[in-house]
């Protein structure tokens, strides 16, 4: 089979950034940034990577850099010549983990510790509600079933839940979707025109950075930081210099970094984005899970023309597949009319039983509260004592904390916690535009006998990887 072809022009969009924060030589910094996007999945094996020529175009780099660089790759074992079908990508034997189970064939291994997906095992109660969900069949099995807009109850549900945390809403302005990424793929297909910028958080969740991009969004990042949040000046200068169709932000407990947006912030966004016509979207999936500190009022209540996201599936289960969109009627027509292309209804069962839960999202959320307390607190403090090294932040919410690793190794971490079957994303998948190796999201989300194996995981793994050893780029080429 022909190995699938990566252009010049993908992988520079990968690579942005590839010679920050270095001092190298050229082809050690381009083999070095593409051995971290092969590491953590972003160039998949088996990918043939772009001619050199064509890459140098793209770069603005000699010819003689990317072939030195594609050779130094070669001698590691990170890519083998096929004749006719030039470099192909591959990971070294020994660095080949355990399989992926998200891998069509992978093996399912109860011993892996999957942490790529930041979430809780199920709410208590969920049973429960889907026994009172089975009351309200007879009446939906009596309709056709293809539901786009969403079951009344459950939108007037939402609708309350809105309305109680300070935002009046009426469920007209409601529409379910399937999950929140649903939310977030839909109104990137109607708001983003090929080429339109699209401002996003630097770091920011992957799948919205991915969906914005394939929707044919110009992807411009705004920096935020666990502990200092968002950087107003570049927030106000890369709105007024862009002018994007579309901000997408995470205003309260920001993924991944568990960070707030402060009040001043959400003006200045509001009011800037007024001025240059971009639709603000907050997506909210992770702002209800709250530890400590005041909840926001939802930002739409500060301008009537921010698209809110929402999702039962942090809160309440992942399996429920239910999230939402608060928008204007008008949008959400709009929405609607283009939905029927990719999928024609959220599923009337899962709504059914969502109907039942939304109006006790404040009983859940104090449990949840406390089982994330104890979680993050465990996690936090182990990770503080043992690697005393790291910045550990303790977020007031999420699920995650967002750990600065001082040395940009986050992809040879992960290989070797892969290694002993704990699985996490690296840093550089938040990036918009690459970068973060720097940093791990770590969740806190498992429960406590995990939490242990998680840290004497990470413990021993930065170790092996040469711990707090100086010297950058040894100790990356110590592991890959
Ligand atoms: C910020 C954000 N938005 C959307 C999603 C997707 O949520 P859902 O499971 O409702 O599709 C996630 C999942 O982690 C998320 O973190």
């Amino acid at each position: 089979m022909t190995p699938v072809l990566l252009s010049a022009r993908s992988a520079a969009l990968l690579l942005t950034d590839w010679r920050a924060g270095t001092d190298a030589p050229a082809y050690e910094a381009l083999s070095d940034a593409l051995r971290v996007l092969v590491i953590d999945g972003r160039i998949p094996q088996g990918v043939r990577l772009p001619a050199e020529r064509g890459l140098a175009v793209a770069l603005g780099v000699s010819r003689t850099t990317v072939a030195n660089a594609y050779s130094r790759l070669r001698s590691d074992g990170f890519v083998v010549s096929v004749r006719g079908s030039g470099s192909v990508v591959r990971l070294p034997a020994g660095l080949i983990g355990r399989p992926d189970p998200e891998r069509l064939g992978g093996v399912v291994d109860d011993d892996l510790l999957d942490l790529r997906k930041a979430a809780m095992h199920a709410a208590p109660g969920i049973a429960d509600a889907v026994e009172r969900a089975a009351r309200h069949l007879p009446a939906a099995l009596a309709g056709i079933g293809y539901d786009t807009v969403g079951d009344p109850g459950l939108r007037a549900a939402i609708a309350t839940r809105y309305t109680e945390r300070g935002l009046p809403t009426d469920a007209s302005q409601v529409i379910v979707t399937i999950g929140a990424q649903h939310a977030i793929a839909l109104l990137a297909r109607v708001l983003v025109r090929r080429g339109d910028a699209v401002l996003v958080e630097s770091p920011t969740y992957p799948h919205a950075h991915e969906a914005f991009r394939e929707a044919g969004g110009r992807l411009v990042g705004v920096p935020v930081d666990a502990r200092t949040g968002w950087d107003a000046t570049a927030l106000e200068t890369t709105l007024r210099r862009t002018a994007p169709a579309v901000a997408y932000v995470m205003p309260e407990l920001h993924n991944p970094t568990g960070a707030t947006m402060s009040r001043s912030t959400r003006e200045l966004l509001l009011s800037v984005a007024a001025s240059t016509g971009t639709t603000v979207i907050a997506d909210e999936t992770m702002g209800e899970l709250r530890i400590e500190g005041e909840p926001s009022v939802p930002l739409a209540a500060a301008s009537a023309s921010v698209v809110m996201i929402g999702s039962a599936d942090k809160v309440f289960w992942g399996g429920l597949r239910i999230g939402w969109i608060r928008a204007a009627p008008e949008l959400l027509q709009r929405l609607l009319l283009a939905r029927p292309t990719s999928d024609l209804g959220t599923p009337v069962l899962d709504q059914l039983v969502a109907r039942e839960l939304v109006p006790r999202t404040e009983a859940v959320l104090e449990a949840r509260r406390e089982y994330l307390r104890r979680g993050r607190d465990d996690v936090v403090g182990a990770l503080r004592a043992r690697l005393p090294e790291w910045d550990v932040p303790s977020p007031a919410g999420g699920l995650t904390t967002w750990v600065g690793l001082g040395r940009p190794v986050s992809s040879a971490l992960v290989l070797a916690a892969r290694s002993e079957g704990v699985v996490l994303a690296s840093g550089g998948v938040f990036g918009p535009d690459g970068g973060f190796e720097r940093f791990l999201r770590v969740p806190f989300t498992m429960p406590p006998a995990d939490r242990v194996r998680l840290v004497d995981v990470l413990e021993r793994s930065w170790a092996r990887i040469g711990g707090d050893a100086a010297g950058v780029r040894g100790s990356l080429a110590a592991v890959v």
